[in-house]
């Protein structure tokens, strides 16, 4: 028996979760596994009952789950909320925080249905299969911040940006491992030639290399980074990173992929691990059965195998997506030319027809 705690959130994660949910149930069906389904509120929605955007029952729940499945958080009703008070801020962070969730795995793979569904030319992503690794509890979404006014009537803002040796460490172990079950390729992603912490990070990224004289370690600047991303994303296996810089490179790789829709994520390092799909709660398109479910079953494939080590039905999940994909079903994010689309519920019941054959 597992428990999973189930937090829908806002926009558009009210919609998606549900197909995820679908989509296990199926998997419990057909392997004769037990899950148990605990919903709790987070965002947005939860400051509108609670008060609060991480009610303490809510953080309770995950903490005394076997796995948290999220949707997303966040909505133009709440952007001006007092800071503590915001989705963002009061609610993701702090449970990353709690749950002590310091990797975040997002796995950038081209479905080969998905060819002609990105931006970029076909050659240059045929065959992308990327693992970013982002460093997910430090760096500057954590420092402290503050404001203060200035002589001249005006402010002055100021985030802190900090990494220790232990928080660089344990991430960049996390990678070398990672690495070392793939193609044992590891770029790790700083701004050293600006930045100290940076300075810090390819200081021990470097010194932990010795221990995995196996895996190819190089070093590469972030905004070199986000070119080569583009330019020939082939050339990178594991990429790892911290906090902000992980954030903003994993958007750019998702669109390798086709569409933010089909990048899932799965945070790890608790006790109970947390997996969400990398993108937000998209509230121009929610309610409206638009949006693209793929991440958030995705993810629940990361549950399966990360969290309750079930590889196999991890596997048919992911495969089930691959097919339905090579079918030709679209929700709008991916729609083009000779393909059928379909809505968030019916995407849903393809997944599950595939798994149930
Ligand atoms: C993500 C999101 C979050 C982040 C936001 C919603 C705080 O962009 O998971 O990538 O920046 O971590
Ligand atoms: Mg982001």
């Amino acid at each position: 028996m597992y428990k999973i705690a189930v937090l829908p959130g806002d926009g558009i994660g009210v919609e998606i979760v549900p197909e995820a949910v679908k989509v296990l149930k199926a998997i419990a069906v057909k392997f004769g596994h037990q899950f148990e389904f605990r919903e709790a509120p987070v965002g947005g929605a939860a400051y509108d009952i609670t008060g609060h955007p991480l009610p303490p029952e809510t953080l309770k729940l995950c903490q005394e789950s076997d796995a948290v499945l999220l949707g997303a958080i966040g909505g133009p009703k709440y952007d001006n909320l007092p800071v503590h008070l915001r989705p963002e801020i009061g609610a993701l962070l702090p449970l990353r925080k709690e749950l002590a969730l310091y990797a975040n795995l997002r796995p950038c793979i081209l479905f080969p249905g998905l060819l002609k569904a990105s931006t970029l030319k076909e050659e240059v992503i045929s065959g992308v299969d990327i693992m970013v690794v982002r460093e997910l509890t430090g760096g500057l979404y954590f420092g402290e911040k503050y404001r203060e006014n200035t002589p001249d009537g005006g402010q002055k803002a100021t985030d802190i940006l900090s990494y220790s040796t232990y928080e660089i460490e344990r991430i960049a172990r996390f990678a070398f491992e990672a690495a070392r079950k793939r193609r044992k390729n590891l770029c790790s992603v700083d701004k050293a030639n600006v930045i100290e912490t940076s300075r810090l990070w390819r200081e021990t990224v470097t010194k932990l290399g010795q221990e995995y004289p196996d895996v190819l370690l190089s070093h590469m600047y972030v905004d070199n980074c986000s070119m080569q991303l583009i330019r020939n994303p082939k050339q990178f296996d594991v990429i790892v990173t911290e906090n902000m810089f992980g954030d903003i490179l994993t958007d750019e790789a998702s669109m390798l992929t086709g569409s933010i829709g089909m990048l899932p994520s799965a945070s790890i390092g608790g006790k109970v691990s947390l997996y969400e799909p990398s993108h937000g709660s998209a509230p121009d398109i929610a309610g409206q059965k638009k949006a693209n479910p793929l991440a958030t079953i995705l993810s629940a494939a990361m549950m399966l195998r990360y969290s309750f080590n079930l590889e196999e039905e991890a596997l048919l999940i992911e495969e089930a997506v691959r097919q339905v994909m090579a079918d030709g079903y679209r929700t709008p994010d991916l729609m083009e030319a000779g393909c059928t689309l379909v809505n968030t519920v019916e995407m849903g019941d393809k997944v599950v027809e595939m798994i149930m054959r």
